[in-house]
């Protein structure tokens, strides 16, 4: 028996603007991600790995021939992508004066912009990028792929972040990114203008991908792999409060000015985009490690989703959400989450005494394991899918979901097993997912990693940017123009 998919049920892959775009026309070349992956020291201590975007599947030029290969090759309905802020405001927004509301504690509560406001970011904005992705956006259209846009996918510009000064000396810079609130501020901007631009080309918008992935990579790591490549939980929990109060406003200002109705979906659904892993004990039988285990969970699943949902800013994560803990006018709205799925974690506790969020480590990937050393694991989307569910109550689209493969040995089990759960979530559970996104369409820059790891359904010739199909694409395409698996 087929195992059918609601209507309506939006077919998808996900790509990102820094890690697809460059490769063809022009670079961007002004952003923290730009300055951190050329930096000498991080390539000499291989914080990254040396490799440039400038090698990148050239999306910005080619975006014409990958939309169509995702409209008549996979016969896909949808399309996630994201902007690039750095092209879209290359100089400072900082000029343009908004009116600024903050709460008692000293929060950025409300950003409003008037309507002379946004013709003030018009005269300061990048017309060349808007245009451009105006293009790409009337492109996914014409090939029937509705839009899903996120409006930040990680590089911000550098006027807001000096991430090689934060690096070494965060104290000696102004320009703090998402440790500074005027982030915040110039990200209410950018959602404005943007929503106010490309409206009427798009209803789905996410507005932060992965507040913890961010957080975590860039103060908490000891590799120090994301800009700025602290190690700091202090850091960590106010990056992450302030992605929440940034999707919050964000939500506001895209709902106040994107009026257009470019599909039944409406004017605007706007969410987060939340990366959700199954985390579980390495040894079950030590409490220890049960113990950290919720701890991890709770610290990168929960927390960011409590934030946006309840007002929960939890700044001490001790779990308990004390009185000067709770913002709940911080909360604005998330009409979807967005889940993105990769693997399990085993945790481990290593009793070391430090901050426990210093205190875990991953057990190695022992059975089935991606390039990456991921744990292949289907079942764990179904828990979180039920999860978020049952807790948020709200409607639910698999942002991500792919395996980093570049033997293509596990993508077509990857792919229909993960499916396999997310039908068991909506027939099973009950739960409302309106939405697959495979990560992603073609190899990409992998961030900090390069092009080592390879997720894309196409292969890309690095060279001559020739796209070549893996064996999933076949059997996605299949998926996608039956709505079943
Ligand atoms: C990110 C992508 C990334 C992928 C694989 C997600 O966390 O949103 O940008 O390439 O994981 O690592």
């Amino acid at each position: 028996m087929d195992q059918v998919f609601p209507d309506g049920f939006l077919w998808g892959t996900a790509i990102s603007s820094f890690q697809a775009e460059m490769g063809a026309g022009e670079p961007s070349d002004k952003t923290d991600w730009w300055a951190w992956v050329n930096d000498e020291t991080n390539v000499s201590v291989e914080r990254v790995s040396g490799d440039t975007p400038l090698d990148g599947p050239g999306f910005w030029e080619l975006y014409d021939d990958d939309l169509r290969r995702a409209r008549e090759d996979l016969k896909n309905n949808s399309i996630r992508l994201a902007v690039d802020w750095g092209r879209v405001f290359p100089e400072p927004t900082y000029d343009v004066e908004v009116k600024v509301r903050k709460d008692l504690l000293d929060n950025v509560w409300k950003v409003e912009l008037e309507e002379g406001d946004v013709k003030a970011l018009d005269r300061v904005a990048d017309h060349d990028a808007v245009d451009r992705y105006r293009e790409i956006l009337k492109s996914a259209v014409k090939y029937g792929l509705t839009p899903m846009l996120t409006l930040y996918h990680w590089p911000i510009p550098l006027w807001l972040h000096d991430p090689i000064a934060c690096r070494d000396d965060i104290a000696s810079t102004d320009r703090r990114g998402w440790i500074s609130q005027s982030t915040i501020v110039e990200f209410a901007k950018l959602a404005a203008y943007l929503s106010h631009q490309l409206g009427d080309l798009v209803d789905l918008y996410c507005t932060v991908n992965e507040p913890r992935i961010v957080s975590e990579h860039g103060y908490l790591t000891r590799r120090g792999e994301f800009p700025p490549g602290l190690n700091d939980p202090s850091l960590f929990l106010v990056c992450l409060k302030h992605l929440c109060i940034a999707h919050g406003v964000a939500y506001e200002q895209v709902k106040r000015w994107d009026r257009h109705e470019a599909s039944p979906l409406g004017p605007s659904t706007v969410g987060l985009v939340a990366v959700l892993q199954h985390y579980e004990p390495a040894d079950p039988d030590d409490p220890d490690d049960a113990w950290m285990s919720r701890f991890i969970d709770y610290a990168f699943n929960e927390w960011n989703l409590n934030a946006v949902f309840h007002g929960d800013y939890d700044m001490n994560i001790d779990q308990v959400v004390e009185p000067w803990e709770q913002l709940p006018h911080q909360v604005k709205g998330c009409d979807f989450i967005g889940v993105n799925y990769y693997a399990r974690w085993r945790v481990r506790h290593r009793k070391t005494g430090a901050d426990p969020l210093l205190d875990y480590e991953y057990a190695p990937c022992r059975g089935d394991c991606s390039d990456y050393g991921w744990d292949i694991y289907p079942e764990g989307l179904r828990n979180v899918l039920r999860w978020a569910y049952m807790r948020y109550r709200r409607p639910i689209y698999v942002t991500e979901n792919g395996v980093a493969d570049s033997g293509d040995r596990l993508r077509t089990r990857y792919l229909r097993s993960h499916l396999d759960e997310v039908y068991k979530s909506i027939h099973l559970d009950g739960v409302p997912v309106r939405g697959y996104y495979y990560w992603t369409l073609m190899d990409n820059f992998e961030w900090s990693d390069g092009y080592r790891i390879r997720f894309g359904l196409y292969n890309v010739d690095r060279e001559t940017k020739r796209r070549t199909p893996t064996k999933a694409v076949p059997v996605y395409r299949e998926i996608a123009e039956s709505n079943s698996l």
